[in-house]
């Protein structure tokens, strides 16, 4: 993913409530996916994210939940017309993700905690065997995104003792598409 920034310790300054800055962020997502080609929305997104990522009372502790030992997902918003979903992420203290990449682009942003990723290329020569090229930590009101018209090879890992929370929006409806997977490249041992 790209990084757009790292701003640590971000916190919204407005002092607006969540639930007014949730419903403006969401017209304002819908309106850049009917304005931009698909390619660019998801840069566009991350300008807007800090915002929603800023705010203290972001989630519910329903939404910051874990269940398990996996990394687990809770719906925030689904677009009615399967344009995009936003969903937050809890990642379980030194978890790592699946090599993975995306049917559908993204922007995320950190809530809480730090989340290390790592980038993949391909290695042509040799069967689905991947090359790590580059690493980067994504702290508290770090935002990043992912066009799917490039290549984004990745692992996500919570480097920390403590849970992470993540909040991601997708392109199109997370529970018509499945998981946002398109390929599983190698497993970490
Ligand atoms: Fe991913």
């Amino acid at each position: 993913m790209q990084k757009f920034n790292n701003l640590d310790n971000f916190k919204c300054e407005c002092g607006s409530k969540f639930e007014v800055i949730l419903p403006e962020f969401l017209k304002t997502v819908s309106a850049l996916i009917s304005t931009f080609p698909p390619a660019d929305v998801p840069s566009l997104i991350a300008h807007y994210l800090p915002g929603l990522v800023g705010c203290p009372d972001l989630l519910t502790p329903e939404q910051r939940s874990l269940n398990g030992l996996d990394y687990q997902k809770h719906e925030v918003f689904l677009c009615p017309n399967d344009k995009f979903s936003v969903l937050a992420v809890v990642w379980p203290a030194g978890i790592y993700s699946p090599i993975h990449d995306h049917k559908t682009w993204c922007t995320f942003g950190v809530v809480e905690g730090e989340i290390r990723e790592t980038i993949y290329e391909e290695n042509k020569s040799e069967n689905g065997d991947v090359t790590a090229v580059s690493s980067m930590d994504h702290r508290v009101g770090s935002i990043a995104h992912m066009s799917i018209n490039e290549s984004n090879i990745h692992c996500m890992h919570n480097p920390g003792t403590d849970p992470a929370v993540t909040i991601h929006v997708y392109g199109g409806n997370f529970k018509k598409i499945g998981a946002n997977v398109n390929k599983i490249y190698a497993t970490h041992t």
